[in-house]
């Protein structure tokens, strides 16, 4: 090794206290002697050593070039090695808009104490209930930013994220992400949070019915989830509850029956009869029953598509019970396509093929009603299709004592009297009428007993769908 023997940076800053000659040293190898033979790359050689030994701005151009690329390594290398360090002892979970426990930890981040927040978000429930009353309740949600919480007793960065591109086609917001990091030996407590914001969420809907209605191609929640229907609460004719309530169970209870035989696991059920009979509500109070929620599709819906019937049927929620309303809409199009030319979007063939397509792992329980049995089909009969079909037709002697005993407990003996007048009366009312008689006459029987006249003038005298199918 051998120092430049021409001047070094020093001799020109003789005060500076940097050492640079030890880094400009060239290998004695770079250097050339003057004997070296006039070829053309001896010649190039000579021209870039004179250059360098005898320009002490290329020279010391040379030591900062070096100590640059030194310093660049370092950098990256420290980059790489914050990475590992970063990648070995800090985790993230990610969680995104269009899965469900999304909805759920915002509503736990929204109800934990102990967060560092100033970005909310609002989320509002609106419910409008039967009775036309409205209530509203605001709940703050963390809004989009970043948000630092501490949970038993390690810190969680939670980053909420909104896709400024991406837009979720189904219900047209933003698409979202919410990022929660923590140290790596803390990563248990993901699984506490997730399983604690499910908790909270499931508990919102205990004991209630979430009903399901279809919104373009997805199930989606309608309102809140209802209080759950008492089986009791709905009176149909002399054991016609229990005998579905029992073949439900039975139902049920085989699923290895099913799999055995490689039977698809469904089962399908058609109330059919006069509006106002307690169908709809008869399914609603054995969704609670069950513990399971309901979704309802009606089929006489305009811009139901065959397509978007067999995607809903195939994606039902865990739990649920299909319910089929109307289901004679299918069967419209034969017969008053050439009446008034409406026409429903669902076709008998799609119809049949959503029923039979049905393919799930779990039970599936598909309810159907009508109130027009005469239009429908033979070939939705068929086994697999309907299996069980139940006429709900207008309230019988035994219904009208059940019902009149529901809205006044006790009262025996103005039940008999109401009876036998009812029967004079000879007429054919739904149990929905007379409910609205009883609600008219809340806690007044007397008054029910003589307003008894009010039902011939919207009764039916006679139930012609009884039985027919
Ligand atoms: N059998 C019944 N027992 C108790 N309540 C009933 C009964 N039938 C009807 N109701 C009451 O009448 C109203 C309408 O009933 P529901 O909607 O269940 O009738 P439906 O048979 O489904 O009628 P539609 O065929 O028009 O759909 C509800 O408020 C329900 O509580
Ligand atoms: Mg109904």
């Amino acid at each position: 090794m051998t120092t430049v023997p021409t001047r070094t940076p020093q001799d020109d800053f003789p005060d500076t206290n940097n050492d640079v000659s030890n880094i400009i040293v060239l290998d004695e190898n770079q250097l050339v002697s003057n004997t070296e033979p006039d070829t053309l790359k001896g010649r190039i050689k000579k021209i870039a050593n004179d250059a360098m030994a005898n320009n002490p701005y290329f020279a010391a151009g040379g030591g900062l070039m070096l100590l640059g690329s030194g310093l660049a390594i370092a950098r990256s290398g420290m980059i790489k090695l914050s990475r590992v360090i970063y990648t070995q002892m800090i985790v993230d979970l990610e969680i995104q808009s269009k899965d469900k426990s999304y909805a759920w930890f915002l509503t736990w981040m929204g109800k934990y104490p102990k967060r560092v927040s100033k970005h909310l978000s609002v989320n509002t429930n609106y419910i409008q209930h039967d009775n036309g009353a409205i209530s509203t309740k605001f709940s703050l949600v963390p809004g989009p930013g970043n948000h630092w919480i501490r949970y038993k007793g390690a810190f969680i960065l939670i980053k909420r994220e909104r896709s400024g591109r991406m837009i979720d086609i189904v219900n047209s917001s933003p698409y979202e992400t919410v990022t929660l990091t923590t140290l790596y030996r803390d990563r248990h407590l993901f699984d506490d949070i997730l399983n604690e914001a499910k908790d909270i969420a499931l508990k919102t809907n205990e004991g209630k019915t979430v009903i399901y209605t279809s919104f373009g191609p997805e199930w989606r929640k309608f309102g809140q989830a209802k209080a759950k229907r008492a089986l009791q609460s709905v009176v149909l004719d002399e054991g016609i509850k229990e005998q579905i309530v029992d073949d439900v169970h039975e139902f049920m209870h085989n699923g290895k029956w099913y799999s055995d035989r490689g039977i698809p696991y469904r089962r399908g059920y058609l109330l059919y009869g006069p509006p106002g009979s307690g169908k709809t509500s008869f399914i609603q109070a054995l969704a609670g029953e069950l513990n399971y929620n309901i979704c309802i599709l009606n089929l006489s819906e305009n811009n139901l598509t065959d397509d978007r019937l067999n995607h809903l049927m195939n994606n039902i929620p865990e739990r649920s019970i299909l319910l089929l309303e109307d289901i004679d809409a299918a069967f419209n199009k034969r017969t008053q396509s050439e009446e008034n030319g409406f026409q429903s979007s669902v076709t008998f063939s799609g119809l049949l093929n959503a029923l039979d397509g049905v393919t799930s792992s779990e039970e599936t329980i598909t309810f159907m009603t009508t109130n027009h049995p005469e239009k429908l089909d033979a070939a939705i009969m068929r086994p697999g299709r309907i299996d069980f079909k139940v006429y709900v037709g207008n309230a019988s002697l035994f219904q009208v004592k059940h019902m009149f005993l529901k809205f006044y407990p006790g009262e025996e003996d103005l039940c008999q009297q109401f009876l036998s007048k009812f029967e004079k009366l000879k007429i054919s009312v739904s149990t929905a009428q007379l409910q609205g008689l009883f609600i008219i006459n809340k806690d007044k029987p007397h008054d029910a007993i003589e307003m008894i006249n009010a039902l011939s003038a919207s009764s039916t005298i006679t139930q012609p769908h009884q039985h027919i199918l």
